[in-house]
């Protein structure tokens, strides 16, 4: 009964005081408003999710080093939204190239399909060269080049 109560009260203080944290410093989190991430997005595109979980996008920071994570020369075409880890109750959520990478920030379009209209909030339907070339580029160290039309059809099925 006691021990119960006593978890029952950490558990409450645990959650009280998780904050988002941004390379390891605690701080109201910069530039992640109104990203979802890509669980968020799993819930009504369940097979493009699958379909986008099986390429290297969705595995990109698993490319860096611990001290990669922690700098800012590796990190931001890595992940999603802004170029730091962004870490929310010890995980890191901007981790590797989400959904919201390609396709803009998720929370209208969530908020608004839950609400039976998505149509109002709709999101880039096919994100242009320009958009995949802010990381497909020569600032890269291992570019390998960028061809837009034989390589859109991969980043995930429809
Ligand atoms: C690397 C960029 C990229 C990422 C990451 C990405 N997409 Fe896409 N997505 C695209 C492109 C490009 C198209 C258009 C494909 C086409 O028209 O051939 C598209 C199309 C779509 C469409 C429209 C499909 C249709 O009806 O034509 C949806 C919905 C979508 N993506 C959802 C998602 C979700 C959910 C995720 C994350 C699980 C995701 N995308 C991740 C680039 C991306
Ligand atoms: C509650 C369900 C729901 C969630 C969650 C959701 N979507 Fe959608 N999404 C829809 C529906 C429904 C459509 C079709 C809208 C239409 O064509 O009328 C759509 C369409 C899209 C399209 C095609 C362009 C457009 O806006 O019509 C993209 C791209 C897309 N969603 C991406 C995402 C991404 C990325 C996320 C996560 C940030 C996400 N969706 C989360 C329901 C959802
Ligand atoms: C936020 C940065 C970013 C954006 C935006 C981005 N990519 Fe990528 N892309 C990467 C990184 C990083 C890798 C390497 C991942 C790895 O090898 O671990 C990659 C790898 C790829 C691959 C190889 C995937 C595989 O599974 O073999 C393709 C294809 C690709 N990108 C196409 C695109 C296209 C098309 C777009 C635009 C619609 C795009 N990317 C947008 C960062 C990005
Ligand atoms: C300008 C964006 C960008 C920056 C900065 C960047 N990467 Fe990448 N990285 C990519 C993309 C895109 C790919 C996919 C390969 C390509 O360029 O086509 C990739 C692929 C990789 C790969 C897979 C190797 C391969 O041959 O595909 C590794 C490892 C990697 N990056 C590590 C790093 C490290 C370490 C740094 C910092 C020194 C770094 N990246 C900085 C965008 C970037």
């Amino acid at each position: 009964m006691r021990i119960s109560a006593m978890l029952g009260a950490m558990a409450l203080v645990v959650g009280l005081v998780s904050t988002a944290t941004i390379n390891g410093q605690e701080s109201a989190p910069q530039g992640v408003e109104g990203y979802v991430w890509d669980g968020a997005c799993k819930e009504c595109h369940e097979a493009i999710h699958e379909s986008w979980n099986a390429t290297k996008h969705a595995t990109a920071i698993n490319r860096l080093s611990a001290d990669e994570r922690k700098g800012t020369q590796c990190i931001g075409c890595h992940v999603t939204g802004p170029k730091e880890a962004v870490m929310v109750d010890s995980k890191m959520v901007n981790a590797n190239v989400q959904c919201e990478s390609c396709h803009g920030i998720g929370k209208a379009h969530v908020e608004a399909a839950k609400a039976g209209n998505a149509a109002s909030a709709r999101l880039t339907k096919r994100p242009a060269a320009a958009l995949c070339q802010t990381c497909h580029n020569d600032k890269s160290p291992h570019y390998k080049g960028f061809y837009y039309n034989a390589l859109v059809g991969l980043v995930h099925k429809k």
